[in-house]
């Protein structure tokens, strides 16, 4: 996300407090394989519109916008611990100094964001300072593979905002992604939060589904691909 905004000309500083991780992107190796994304990172940080650093107080000084996108590991009732987002929510809230919008990229539950927003809001409390802030959801949607020309060219990008202060920087942010006519769809942020689980179900429960009917395939006699084909020209089911 970091390196794609980079590359539309957004300066852009990419956080971990893992000093391996960013020491070697500092050198352009990568924790992860993308086709292309390397050299989009190198040649972003060569033209300083691309830093990586552990210093998140130093960092956001100056920022309009901090995206959220630590981890969220599924626990053992499926739920997703919060306490990375959360941590770093906090300590946001202990560092800036002007207004900014946070944006929850991670996978997050319904009613994050305003988890999100009362751990900011706590720390300026307890700071004695009064900076306006909004919170908004912007949940990730591109596929690994594939993940740099999702994101350049979007299908859609679903922002909840509930502040029209919000809705104007996140405008501005994402127009350049928008030339091929695709939408960002601005709703409130509940519904932007579900919309993301609801993408992740309805995938889930169509590779569930076509792999039961390959199975039955294989023990009938058919051939599943020209089953898919026969079904996937029928409008309401797709391909
Ligand atoms: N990987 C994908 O393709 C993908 C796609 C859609 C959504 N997501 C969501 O994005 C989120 C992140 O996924 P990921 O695959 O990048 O996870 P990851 O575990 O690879 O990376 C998370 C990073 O957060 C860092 N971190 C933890 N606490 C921190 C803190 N307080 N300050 C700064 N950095 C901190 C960790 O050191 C780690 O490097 C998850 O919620 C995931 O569900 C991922």
């Amino acid at each position: 996300t970091g390196t794609c905004f980079a590359e539309v000309g957004i300066d852009v500083t990419c956080i971990d407090i893992d000093s391996k991780k960013i020491d070697n992107l500092k050198q352009g190796i990568l924790p992860i394989y993308e086709p292309g994304l390397e050299e989009m990172v190198i040649r972003n940080s060569q033209k300083e519109r691309l830093s990586f650093s552990t210093d998140l107080a130093a960092s956001v000084q100056g920022c309009q916008v901090a995206f959220i996108a630590v981890g969220t590991p599924p626990g053992e009732d499926g739920s997703a611990d919060l306490k990375y987002v959360l941590a770093v929510a906090r300590e946001i809230g202990r560092s800036m100094t002007d207004y900014l919008v946070v944006v929850t990229k991670s996978t997050v539950p319904v009613g994050t964001a305003a988890k999100v927003r009362r751990a900011i809001a706590e720390e300026l409390e307890a700071r004695g300072e009064q900076i306006a802030f909004d919170v908004a959801s912007n949940p990730e949607f591109l596929k690994e593979g594939a993940a740099i020309d999702d994101f350049l060219k979007p299908d859609r990008i679903v922002v909840g905002v509930d502040s029209d202060r919000a809705e104007q920087v996140m405008s501005k942010l994402y127009k350049p992604f928008l030339m091929n006519g695709h939408p960002l769809i601005f709703m409130d942020i509940p519904s932007a939060e579900m919309t993301k689980y609801a993408a992740n179900a309805m995938l889930a429960t169509k590779i569930s589904f076509m792999n039961d009917i390959a199975n039955l395939c294989e023990i009938m006699g058919a051939d599943v691909n020209m089953v898919r084909r026969g079904i996937g020209s029928d409008a309401r089911i797709g391909n």
